[in-house]
């Protein structure tokens, strides 16, 4: 399409305004711009602000009735039946063995509060090594891969923003010992911020505010990408999802392939039961008699906070964002149709811009809205979707806030305990105090063990023990 042809395009759909500055652009900059435009799904964009914004009726809150607790399978120690989950190890394993299970990183957010500038998978997360994300995540993978005598391939989504900066950071560690084969990058889709107008905003004259299209883009990218064509050529038909924040997340878990495995199910996911009534995870419920993960904030806080006759929380299954799912049900999810249509979600933000004589605009409330796919809204779709029940403590530990709660500071406090676990467990004399940290930083390379078994394992090869009286590395 000619330039010419691309303007007259946005002019008839009412955003002829995009090119307002592009006599004063030079020849790059306006193939820059046009290159953008070329992009952007002009019906899509009009409808998610009709449906979103113009004739949104207000607050997505569920009604506390179309609400029920969602079913999951209980981990043996809490009450949960010890013969299926060593049946679903078993079955887990040879699918591992059988090379059928990939991992898939979604690593394509903005990271914005954190306050970390870079790709969050670079963010130097380990207690003692100071190892990014992206190195403890491949390390898992690489042990996990040796263990089932299978090396697992790994995908990742990345965002226009960040892809340059990821694959750089892969090569410049030489993938932090996997092999090229076995690492794949592909690049989520993006949308253009409107005001609450409906007019496409700009974000500098050559460019619109672009944003990556959420998690849920994920299926839409595995398709378009062909990543899925890799993964049939190479045998693998189960994605081991998990988020690039949680360094304590086990990348491959034989339990959780098996559960998947033995229901048949299209998608599974992972739940830990929430810490406190305000925590803020997404909750499983059936509604409409679907699973569904619906969004603290469009949960009534009331049936948050509701108790059952024992004290315990009715809503307590937290969503960890840990999920599986089956290579051909993300086709079927990505060919899209309203069958299997996900719905957007409009986040209302503060977007930088440009005033109408082309200044920039640093805006002090927020003045424009971006639409987002998130990957849990695909569970109503899947067959026979279950949740099973996982530890926290050894399947999560996020770093979203800069302070506080989910920073790096309670991560790396978590892995040292999990490692403290772990080598207690194993027979070694660590102490530890009330909450369960050792006394001197510790930190376990995945390469050396990455569940109780596996460290249990390589401790007692190691002769003579370590001292534990100092910091400490096991690798
Ligand atoms: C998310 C979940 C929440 C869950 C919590 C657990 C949503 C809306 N909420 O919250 O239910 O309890 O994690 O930690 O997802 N990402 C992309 N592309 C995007 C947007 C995000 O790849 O366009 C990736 C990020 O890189 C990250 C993950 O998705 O790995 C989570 O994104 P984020 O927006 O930070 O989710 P949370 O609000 O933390």
């Amino acid at each position: 399409m000619s330039h010419a042809e691309l303007i007259t395009r946005f002019q008839q759909a009412g955003q002829g305004h995009v090119f307002a500055f592009w006599a004063d652009l030079s020849p790059p900059q306006q193939h820059a711009l046009a290159d953008q435009a070329a992009e952007i799904d002009l019906a899509e964009i009009a409808r998610l602000h009709r449906r979103l914004v113009a004739e949104a009726t207000g607050a997505a809150t569920a009604s506390a009735s179309e609400l029920a607790p969602a079913p999951y399978i209980a981990l043996p120690g809490n009450g949960g039946d010890a013969a299926q989950w060593a049946q679903a190890r078993t079955a887990g394993e040879a699918a591992l063995r059988a090379g059928r299970v990939a991992a898939f990183t979604v690593a394509g957010g903005q990271g914005t509060r954190l306050g970390f500038d870079g790709p969050k998978g670079t963010f130097q997360v380990t207690p003692v090594q100071a190892k990014p994300l992206f190195q403890v995540f491949a390390e898992k993978i690489l042990a996990a891969g040796r263990r089932y005598g299978r090396p697992i391939h790994w995908f990742i989504m990345t965002s226009h923003a960040n892809h340059d900066e990821t694959t750089a950071f892969f090569a410049g560690h030489a993938n932090f010992g996997l092999s090229n084969e076995h690492v794949h990058f592909f690049r989520q889709g993006r949308l253009p911020a409107v005001a609450h107008d409906g007019k496409i905003m700009l974000e500098a004259k050559d460019a619109m505010a672009m944003s990556p299209d959420g998690h849920g883009g994920s299926l839409r990218a595995l398709h378009r990408s062909g990543a899925l064509d890799v993964m049939e050529q190479a045998g693998v038909d189960i994605l081991s999802y998990f988020q690039v924040d949680n360094p304590l997340v086990r990348c491959i878990d034989a339990e959780f392939v098996g559960h998947h495995l033995l229901a048949q199910s299209e998608m599974s996911s992972k739940m830990v039961p929430k810490a406190y009534a305000e925590e803020k995870v997404g909750l499983f419920c059936v509604q409409n008699d679907k699973l569904a993960v619906v969004e603290y904030s469009d949960v009534p806080m009331e049936l948050q906070r509701e108790t059952d006759a024992s004290g315990a929380l009715r809503f307590s299954a937290g969503s960890i964002a840990i999920h599986l799912i089956d290579r051909e049900f993300a086709r079927r999810m990505a060919a899209g149709g309203e069958a299997v249509e996900l719905p957007f979600h409009r986040a209302d933000k503060k977007i930088p811009t440009l005033d109408a004589t082309g200044n920039p605009v640093k805006p002090a409330k927020i003045n424009g809205v971006k639409f987002e796919l998130f990957v849990f809204d695909a569970l109503p779709f899947a067959r026979n979707p279950i949740v099973i029940e996982t530890a926290r403590a050894d399947d999560f530990s996020p770093v979203k806030n800069a302070d506080g709660v989910d920073s790096p500071e309670t991560c790396r406090a978590d892995q040292q305990r999990q490692f403290a676990r772990w080598l207690r467990a194993a027979g070694a004399e660590l102490f530890v105090d009330a909450a369960g940290m050792p006394q001197h930083a510790l930190e376990i390379s995945p390469l050396f063990g990455y569940d109780a078994e596996t460290v249990a394992e390589s401790w007692r090869r190691l002769v003579p023990s370590p001292n534990l009286q100092q910091p400490l590395y096991l690798s």
